[in-house]
């Protein structure tokens, strides 16, 4: 047991600090599989070396520190209590590198076959490290059971929901911010849901294949206008891809810089608070700062069309 502790740790530190993942080649068992407890993943050697590669990618700079190896001859298992200090420098996973030093630390209890690891419970994945940078994850929302996997029953197809949100009427917004060169950035948004009064939350999903969303996660504030029935053709052009959507457009900063579209339903800015990872999207919580409110009816968007906010008829109440 005393060689493979010598082994594992100098492949441990191969592979994070130097970037040689074949050196785990050395003391892995074919059979090797790794299970993430927070995430409850299953992986093999491929997926591990491929982590490794993503997560030194993203911190160029990555340094691991093993604090403590216990070995238990008894069980022939080895537990590695370690700590990794890096910085942020690249993107890793859709979420925008901040330049931000970090420290995360984990541990990994390894059950030693032939000489070998054969399988691993590690404490830590990618997810806790967007945790110690400040960006949960909704990971439990993807958490798989293995035992009910073939078991699709209760969960909806794909066109099933998107056959329920085409039933769900909403109205329009356009997120605004501004990008680090200071210039206006902005995306069109149904997914904004007010979260409460007392504080005063909002949220909004974004997809981080969006051109706005790096300069979104990156800011402290955003703008969050609601669409007037005047305002179609500026939805057409936040709901598609441009070089300056605010060309031609009147719009004023409020206090915090972020865009306010003159026109608008109401308009609001608010501090971003929480960047919650939801794999395609961010869901972002925001703190609303300032309020504007206008006479100009909302337009109403409903399954692809947009409708007339003023034309809505109200329903007897029997
Ligand atoms: C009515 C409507 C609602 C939309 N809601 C969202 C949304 O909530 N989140 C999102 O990420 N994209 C949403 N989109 C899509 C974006 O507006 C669209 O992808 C846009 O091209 C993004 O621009 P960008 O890549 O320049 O940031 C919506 C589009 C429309 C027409």
């Amino acid at each position: 047991m005393q060689h493979i502790k010598e082994a594992v740790i100098a492949a441990w530190e191969a592979a994070w600090d130097s970037g040689e993942v074949d050196a785990f080649d050395a003391i892995l068992h074919d059979d090797y599989r790794r299970e993430s407890r927070s995430s409850r993943r299953v992986f093999g050697a491929a997926e591990l070396k491929q982590e490794i590669l993503d997560v030194r990618e993203a911190f160029p700079d990555l340094r691991t520190i093993i604090d403590r190896v216990l070995v238990d001859e008894e069980h022939g298992s080895l537990a590695l209590f370690w700590r990794t200090t890096g910085t942020f420098t690249n993107d890793l996973q859709g979420v925008p590198a901040s330049g931000r030093r970090v420290e995360t630390r984990g541990s990994n209890l390894m059950h030693i076959r032939d000489g070998r690891i054969v399988s691993e419970e590690v404490t830590w994945d990618q997810s806790e490290l967007l945790a110690d940078l400040g960006v949960p994850s909704l990971r439990s929302a993807f958490e798989v059971d293995e035992s009910v996997v073939d078991d699709l029953s209760g969960v909806p197809s794909i066109d099933a929901l998107k056959g329920f949100n085409r039933q769900f009427i909403t109205g329009v917004t356009v997120v605004t911010t501004l990008d680090e060169d200071g210039r206006p950035r902005g995306l069109a948004a149904n997914s904004y849901s007010s979260v409460s009064l007392d504080p005063p939350l909002v949220s909004i999903c974004v997809q981080k294949t969006t051109s706005t969303y790096p300069s979104l996660f990156k800011s402290t504030h955003l703008g969050i206008n609601i669409m007037s029935n005047g305002q179609r053709g500026t939805v057409g052009v936040f709901a598609s891809k441009g070089a300056d959507k605010f060309a031609g457009l009147d719009w004023h900063e409020g206090p915090a810089g972020s865009p306010l579209i003159d026109g608008s339903a109401a308009s609001i800015e608010a501090e971003i608070k929480e960047r919650f990872q939801a794999k395609t999207h961010t869901v972002f919580i925001a703190k609303v700062t300032h309020a504007e409110v206008s006479d100009a009816e909302p337009m109403v968007y409903k399954a692809g069309r947009f409708f007339d906010g003023a034309e809505l008829t109200e329903l007897p109440t029997d």
